[in-house]
């Protein structure tokens, strides 16, 4: 049977970038759900349609095809036959894709088309509710979170030395806003599983964030 890690967790805890790490050091796959829900989201957005149409919502995510392949080992998304990783890290993409994931119908496709490849290939996975929904029987289960503060201020060196202006004060109140929406919705809360080992990187560097939960996978 394939093997799997679950990574979950807030924005901003370093998910992505632990999971990369950890995944390349067992030799596993690393697969971004949150980039399935940009690609959906984008194609929300090609067909006009607005954050709050739920109905139109449903409807659309039908007709969406969403696959990912591995092209030297960079997960590549592809929505209706395009590669569209150069196009799913906007601001309105991202905010699309907070509002539309939260849809019944769109979560329902994307878990079916993770839990696809999880079956035959062994995976890290990372997203809101891996440990809880996806893989509930994963072989290991991380909860990986970081204070506001801590990731307000990752976020803040990344946009200024990107050259972007911005506060840190709004930045980490969007953070709580964001974490609030994100753990009240109704469908697939953002939530510890009870057998989810919480991980708080507040203070770790990547690489003992990284270190620790590869020990943790082999201590299993
Ligand atoms: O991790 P990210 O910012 O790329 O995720 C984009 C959006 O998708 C974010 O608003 C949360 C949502 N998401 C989700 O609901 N479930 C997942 N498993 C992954 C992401």
């Amino acid at each position: 049977m394939a093997k799997s890690i679950a990574i979950d967790g807030p924005a901003g805890a370093g998910k992505s970038t632990i999971a990369k790490m950890v995944a390349k050091e067992l030799g596993f796959i690393y697969v971004d759900t949150g980039a399935m829900y940009r690609a959906m989201a984008l194609y929300m957005i090609n067909n006009g349609i607005k954050a709050e149409e739920s109905d139109k919502i449903s409807a659309t995510c039908q007709t969406a095809d969403i696959t990912i392949k591995y092209e030297d080992g960079v997960q590549v998304v592809y929505l209706n036959g395009e590669n569209v990783n150069g196009l799913i890290r906007t601001e309105a993409v991202g905010n699309m894709a907070s509002a539309s994931s939260v849809n019944g119908d769109v979560r329902k496709k994307l878990v079916e088309l993770q839990q696809k490849l999880a079956e035959t290939t062994d995976v890290v996975m990372d997203g809101r509710d891996i440990g809880t929904v996806v893989l509930p029987g994963a072989d290991l289960k991380v909860f990986l979170t970081a204070s506001s503060r801590v990731r307000a201020k990752r976020r803040y060196k990344e946009l200024t030395e990107k050259g972007v202006a911005c506060d840190i004060e709004t930045i980490e109140k969007d953070i709580i806003d964001r974490d609030y929406r994100d753990s009240h919705r109704e469908n697939s809360p953002l939530k510890q599983a009870e057998d989810a080992i919480l991980v708080d990187s507040s203070y770790m560097t990547i690489e003992e964030v990284a270190g620790k939960i590869i020990e943790l996978y082999r201590a299993k």
